[in-house]
């Protein structure tokens, strides 16, 4: 127990951890230079936000949140997504009342009670992007372009971008009259979740995993065959602006995500062969959300990937990562005296900017010289008593075996410089 961690929590250890960096760095990157901010909200919220926010027919509400009442007799959630968080963080923080619309990401864990496999864990990390205050299909275009960028970047090959319209409050009764037409003939042979959502929420059945109730539910009308003259344009908007950026789409029509809050634009990103979790990222239009939260209605539309199930989509895909930390230089003692010159060495070595290190176990020159190539050190700096006597350090490059006594103010130079 006590050398166990959670069902479904990963440890991230150094080895895997620079992967980690890696993605995390060009995330960032690209989210500077399409200028979005950082937004770092808490990881627990009030439980009533997610079920507001996510919608109480969701299996994250119904199934899925990790809630708990804290000490003070508050319910509260460790969050399941990122969305809900950051449309109260804007209306909290009154981001409305600058230059709008307000562009967020953010990279954080989040909290789903899932039966674990591959790709879906418990506790799971997104970058997310939000963007409140613009209604306009050029902006959705941005957001997917900036989430196909952060997927080029990364060396990702052969994703498919899935789209679709969820319509507005306009043509959403529409939608529910029709599908409620179709599915009530049948509503019998679907799952007992899926009849309690028939009244309720409808559209969910739609996204229910079960395969008997995917079959049931294969020719329902679509959210597509429903959409208002206004919807329309706008989709068709969007998929103009993605066409002139040179972004392949498919129109998924089944798609309708897992969250209640969308509207308008929703999108899908799938890495065919990982496996049953092949979702390497979503999003969409939620222009209701703001104003369901209790700020005025307001549009807005963001995305989030799971950085769990890119990293194992890049290890599938034989991406290659940055090498592993290896110190530039690691100081090697040949006598007891070399000790407090190799640790002021060591330390004026750091100071420059040079990976450095040295052993603190007192281990013989041997066992040092071996630890050093175990680090995968570039160079090893022998300090004996002759190169203390004259000042020098004994260089030897770990690559190629070569050996040579230089002053010890040289070897930044044979580092490299600095
Ligand atoms: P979501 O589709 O629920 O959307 O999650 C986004 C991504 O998070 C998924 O595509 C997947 O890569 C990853 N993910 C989800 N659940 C797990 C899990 N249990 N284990 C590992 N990875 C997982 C949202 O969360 C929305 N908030 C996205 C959004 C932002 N929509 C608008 N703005």
């Amino acid at each position: 127990m006590l050398t166990n961690r959670p069902r479904g929590t990963n440890d991230i250890i150094p080895g895997e951890v620079e992967k980690w960096q890696f993605v995390e760095d060009v995330i960032r990157d690209v989210c500077r230079t399409y200028g979005y901010r950082e937004i770092r909200t808490p990881i627990f919220e009030h439980t009533e936000l997610f079920k507001r926010g996510v919608g109480e027919t969701t299996d994250i509400v119904e199934k899925e949140m990790y809630t708990f009442i804290d000490r003070g007799e508050r319910s509260v959630t460790l969050r399941p997504e990122g969305t809900a968080a950051v449309v109260r963080a804007y209306l909290e923080n009154k981001l409305y009342t600058g230059p709008q619309p307000v562009k967020l990401y953010y990279i954080g864990p989040m909290f789903r009670y899932d039966r674990p496999q591959a790709g879906r864990y418990r506790q799971f990390h997104q970058f997310g992007v939000e963007v409140l205050g613009a209604h306009s299909p050029g902006i959705d275009a941005e957001v997917i372009a900036m989430a196909m960028e952060v997927y080029k970047r990364l060396g990702l090959r052969g994703l498919e971008l899935h789209i679709n319209s969820l319509g507005c409050p306009e043509c959403r009764p529409k939608l529910r009259e029709r599908l409620k037409e179709f599915l009530h003939t049948r509503l019998d042979q679907f799952c007992p979740t899926c009849q309690d959502r028939f009244e309720r929420n409808p559209m969910r059945i739609l996204d229910c995993k079960n395969e008997k109730c995917r079959a049931l539910a294969a020719g329902a009308p679509t959210t597509l065959d429903c959409l208002c003259d206004e919807c329309s344009a706008f989709f068709e908007a969007v998929k103009e602006h993605l066409e002139d950026l040179g972004i392949e789409y498919v129109v998924d029509k089944k798609l309708v995500r897992g969250l209640d809050y969308y509207t308008h634009t929703a999108f899908e990103i799938m890495a065919p062969g990982i496996g049953a979790q092949s979702s390497v990222g979503g999003g969409g239009r939620y222009n209701g959300l703001v104003e369901q939260c209790g700020g005025k209605d307001t549009p807005g539309i963001g995305y989030a990937l799971g950085l769990e199930r890119i990293i194992l989509t890049m290890e599938q895909q034989g991406v290659k990562f940055p090498p592993a930390w290896r110190p530039d230089i690691f100081v090697v003692t040949a006598c007891a005296e070399a000790e407090r010159t190799a640790f002021k060495l060591l330390s004026k070595l750091r100071e420059k900017g040079y990976k450095a290190d040295k052993d603190y176990n007192g281990r013989s020159l041997k066992a040092q010289m071996k630890y050093a190539g175990k680090l995968n050190a570039r160079y090893t700096a022998i300090l004996g008593e002759n190169e203390l006597k004259n000042g020098t350090a004994m260089m030897k490059d770990m690559n190629t075996g070569e050996q040579q006594e230089i002053p010890v103010d040289k070897i930044p130079e044979l580092l490299g410089g600095k």
